[in-house]
């Protein structure tokens, strides 16, 4: 069964109805010779730009140490058409490509520091953006203190005295890579930035389907009634991937799949399906329901949780390599690609549900989603066509990529002359119902960062909050060599530990 009803947005309506457009500005990216800033970080900008929600006065400058003055704008042009989805002629491209700079520097060359200060001064003075600077942060993670700390050291990092303009910096991930890590970090940032100055990013939080999460439960009257324990049974969260490391082994021996995705992208996701509503949508009343949530985890029992690593298997129908032999990555590695979890949040509206996590890579399908299954009723009073004669619960599952959208399963009556039961789907589909997005998560957030909106952003306490959840399990793991690593096929539903987890309480995962 689908329902769908189509309402596409008229052409520039986002623009007019949200009214936020921020102040003039330049966007610095450290690390942009990296593949996130062509990927990611340019197309959204551009589709910004396309919405009309850039400020007039805007320019964008790519900070890394190569020399790339000549390649740096053609190759983001090349990822703003490519990754982006934008046609070559599209006409607002050219003015665009126009403000995109680029400057070459060490992270550590204090010369080059100043040199970057008078340039972004000239900046203001070509581009009038008034002395509000964006610094990105796209770097790898050993870097972010350093270059703060410089930033600080050469006066970039504070608005002058009695100024009205703003600086703001956005931190990718991983924040840190433990509890002590992490802490150490946000010491080290906060040394030179205040709170409000620091946007720390998942591009989670920027997904209209993770954002939809909130407002299918507190936009809506009929869900929160029936969201707490005595409705739900439990809750699982999917984060599967099937592309492999993509040639990042260096980055990923050292994270694994609990440091990449769980604690992060999968923790942000569990707190909108579980906090409370919060008093307003401003960041410091949502962050402290998404706060509330992680606390209220009693830690995670080493025994549930479990990990796994891919062996060689077939991806879309086509070989793939296991990940010891991927490259750059030992042939011993201890490295997790999969990882599982059980936790139960001990409040007054989640005590006794459980909620399962689980991510990995190289795994049969890519597939992000939320499943919350309902409690059967209390009388079986109708027949199943099912060979057992179950009944299956009622689920809503809120499909987060690929095939956006919402579906609620329910008993239906199959016609004939006797009363059996088979369930069925009803399902949202968002690109049926608004239009297929090219957005990639990254245009909200970087839109709220300039506009100074930190409430899809993780705070201090948030970060560590999770970290102390996780860091348990990693260092356990570390002490321990898998044994029968690999454990999964690529391409495979994951190791059969996975399975057991829930097997222990009687379920089991919906199929991927
Ligand atoms: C990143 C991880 O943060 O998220 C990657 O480092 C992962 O390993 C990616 O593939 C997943 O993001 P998305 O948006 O493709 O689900």
């Amino acid at each position: 069964m689908s329902i769908t009803k189509a309402v596409p947005l008229p052409e520039g309506e986002l623009a007019k109805k949200e009214e936020r457009i921020p102040e003039p500005c330049i966007v610095v990216i450290f690390g942009a010779s990296g593949d996130l800033t062509k990927r990611k970080l340019l197309p959204a900008l551009y589709h910004l730009e396309q919405s009309g929600l850039l400020p007039k006065d805007f320019t964008v400058v790519g900070v890394a140490r190569r020399d790339l003055s000549t390649t740096f704008a053609p190759d983001m042009q090349d990822g703003i058409i490519k990754g982006g989805g934008v046609e070559e002629n599209d006409p607002k491209l050219k003015p665009f490509m126009d403000r995109v700079q680029y400057f070459a520097t060490e992270f550590d060359d204090d010369n080059g520091y100043e040199k970057l200060k008078a340039y972004l001064a000239d900046l203001d003075t070509k581009f009038n953006t008034k002395g509000n600077r964006l610094f990105y942060l796209a770097v790898a993670p050993e870097f972010f203190a350093d270059i703060i700390q410089r930033l600080g050291n050469h006066g970039m990092a504070k608005p002058e005295e009695g100024a009205a303009h703003w600086i703001r910096v956005i931190i990718e991930k991983p924040f840190g890579t433990d509890l002590a890590s992490a802490r150490k970090l946000n010491d080290e940032v906060n040394a030179v930035l205040s709170e409000d100055q620091i946007f720390r990013i998942d591009h989670y939080l920027g997904k209209e389907t993770v954002q939809n999460i909130l407002v299918f439960r507190f936009g809506n009257g009929i869900f929160e009634p029936v969201w707490n324990r005595n409705y739900i049974d439990h809750v699982e969260i999917t984060a599967a991937e099937s592309i492999g490391i993509e040639g990042r082994g260096p980055f990923y021996e050292k994270a694994g799949a609990v440091r990449d995705v769980l604690q992060n992208h999968v923790m942000e996701v569990l707190s909108f399906v579980a906090m409370e509503p919060p008093d307003s949508f401003q960041a410091e009343a949502v962050r402290t329901e998404k706060l509330k949530v992680w606390q209220a985890i009693e830690g995670i029992p080493i025994e549930n949780a479990v990990r796994g690593q891919y062996g060689p298997g077939t991806v879309d129908g086509k070989p793939a390599i296991g990940y010891r032999r991927e490259e750059r990555v030992s042939a011993e590695s201890n490295t997790e690609t999969f990882a599982a979890v059980r936790l139960e949040i001990e409040n007054w509206r989640w005590a006794g549900v459980p909620f399962y996590l689980r991510a990995g890579k190289r795994l049969e399908q890519r597939v992000t989603e939320v499943t919350i299954v309902f409690k059967q009723p209390p009388l079986h009073l109708f027949k199943s066509n099912r060979s057992d004669d179950k009944i299956e619960p009622n689920v809503i599952t809120m499909r987060i990529q690929p095939d956006e959208g919402i579906s609620l399963r329910f008993g239906a009556k199959v016609p004939g002359p006797t009363t059996n039961v088979r369930q069925v789907d009803m399902h949202f589909s968002y690109a049926a119902a608004f239009g297929k997005s090219s957005a990639n998560g990254y245009e909200r957030l970087l839109l709220d960062a300039m506009l100074g909106d930190a409430t899809l952003f993780a705070h201090r306490d948030g970060v560590e909050a999770t970290w102390a959840l996780f860091t348990p399990i990693l260092e356990a793991w570390a002490a321990k060599v898998a044994t029968g690593f690999p454990n999964y096929a690529a391409g495979s539903k994951g190791p059969d530990c996975a399975d057991e987890l829930l097997a222990k309480d009687g379920r089991a995962w919906r199929k991927l």
